[in-house]
């Protein structure tokens, strides 16, 4: 490691409030006493995570649904014990502590989730509600209604709503209720899980500037989780990118939203619906589904549906022949042609005929079982042969800094990005 970048680490650990260190959190699916005698499917949740979150900071958390991101979120606040890794908080290990010390560093963390109305007893007032923690952490005895009311107005509601009950209130305004609430002990930290998920965009604007306003003025710092990456633009100082459990890479937002260097950023970025209609702009390139975190691909777990996946090297596939490959192999995959005749599945893969080479001979095998009609023999000779050969399969990229850019480091998880890819991981598609 060179000396500046040593030098830079130290720079930014000094402002740091929280690091997360190797994390991971698996679930184990099937209970009960019986349990232990059998194999359960362990469910990778959150996977040998790492970063850390700057203090006045937001970090913004985005990846699709059961990626992992409310996990992680609630492994962090020690809501979920972690099943290895450490959590940092102002630089206590929160492994380390227990009892009255965790329950005081908890009135430094707070947590804000998306479904406003879940976490609003139905049957108290509004004050009550805010109040609620101050009372269970003991703090602000005989001016805790005066802070409530202050709180409410901060939040942007009126001080006279403290004797209303939830359900007077719309869900923005419920919303501000729960950061008012979350405000109450004074933290330092707030996580918000998908807060303003639930709201009209209109209302979701307008809330999300009340957390910046309030960010400002109580010096708060947000881990922001939304899988909405105009919403994560709009509020983040920098950007996580998760995926199956893993961060694939993080920057700051304008770096990361102009220059992305995962394959999985790029496509969610493509996948941004365009305002308008007309404009030309490139959608649905995220294909396939998610894999299942109880038995990911080995390697990339982006592998699956990776756009740019590495050809293997033992082929000597030029980037054309390789992205004729995949598209083959995806189609083949997927059922989405009827083979009318040879000639035609030949024209349509492969227009300037079928690569040559071991290559090649395993495609004309393929063809053959597709003719036969063995759907499933072509499939798996094509996974084996090509998509489990390549480097992105044989191994996890690491995930390390691409680039000093701005005031940050870039970190991303990719072996495009690895030294030496093209003598050892052969042509690269697109
Ligand atoms: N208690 C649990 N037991 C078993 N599996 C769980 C448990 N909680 C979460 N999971 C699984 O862990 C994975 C990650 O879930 P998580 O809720 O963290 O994802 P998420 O990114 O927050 O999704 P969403 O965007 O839908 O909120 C999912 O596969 C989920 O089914
Ligand atoms: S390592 Fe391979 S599969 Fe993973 S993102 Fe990079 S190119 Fe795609
Ligand atoms: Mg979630």
């Amino acid at each position: 490691m060179s000396e500046t970048v040593t030098h830079r680490e130290t720079a930014e650990a000094g402002d740091r409030l929280l690091r997360v260190d190797g994390l991971s959190k698996f679930f184990t699916q099937g209970s009960g006493i019986l349990s232990s005698f059998f194999d359960n499917d362990v469910v990778k949740a959150v996977d040998d995570v790492s970063f850390d979150i700057r203090a006045g900071e937001t970090l913004g958390l985005v990846g699709e649904s059961g990626c992992g991101k409310s996990t992680l979120a609630r492994t962090v606040l020690r809501l979920l014990e972690p099943t290895t890794g450490s959590v940092y908080f102002k630089g206590v290990d929160l492994a380390d502590i227990g009892g009255e010390e965790l329950r005081s560093m908890r009135e430094d963390m707070q947590m804000i989730f998306q479904d406003p109305q879940a976490s609003l007893d139905p049957r108290m007032k509004v004050g009550p509600i805010v109040e609620e923690p101050m009372k269970a952490h003991d703090l602000y005895e005989g001016e805790r209604e005066e802070r409530a009311r202050m709180l409410l107005e901060k939040v942007g509601l009126d001080p006279q709503h403290y004797n209303r009950y939830p359900h007077q209130f719309s869900g923005g305004q419920r919303q501000r209720v729960n950061l008012a609430r979350a405000l109450s002990v004074n933290p330092d930290f707030i996580v918000c899980d998908e807060p303003t998920s639930a709201l009209d965009a209109s209302i979701q604007a307008q809330v999300l500037n009340t957390m910046r306003d309030l960010q400002d003025e109580f010096g708060l710092t947000y881990l922001f989780i939304s899988h909405d990456l105009s919403v994560i633009r709009h509020i983040s100082d920098r950007v996580a990118v998760m995926y199956l459990g893993q961060l694939v890479e993080l920057a700051e937002t304008d770096e990361l939203f102009e220059n992305p260097e995962h394959p999985y950023t790029e496509a969610l970025l493509q996948s941004i619906p365009v305002p308008d209609p007309r404009a030309s702009g490139k959608r649905g390139v995220l294909e396939g589904d998610v894999p299942s975190p109880i038995d990911p691909p080995s390697g990339c777990r982006f592998r699956t549906r990776c756009p740019k996946l590495i050809a293997p090297a033992e082929y000597d596939f030029t980037q054309e022949e390789w992205a004729a490959v995949r598209r083959f192999t995806r189609a083949v995959q997927r059922r989405t042609f009827e083979v009318e005749s040879e000639t035609r599945v030949r024209h349509e893969f492969f227009p300037t005929g079928v690569p040559g080479g071991d290559g090649g001979a395993v495609v004309e095998r393929a063809i053959e079982a597709i003719l036969d009609a063995r759907w499933d023999d072509a499939e798996s000779l094509l996974r084996e042969s090509f998509a489990d050969q390549s480097p992105c399969a044989r191994e996890l990229p690491e995930y390390e800094v691409e680039a000093e850019r701005g005031t940050g480091r870039h970190y991303a998880a990719c072996h495009l990005h690895a030294d030496g890819v093209d003598e050892t991981g052969g042509e690269l598609d697109g």
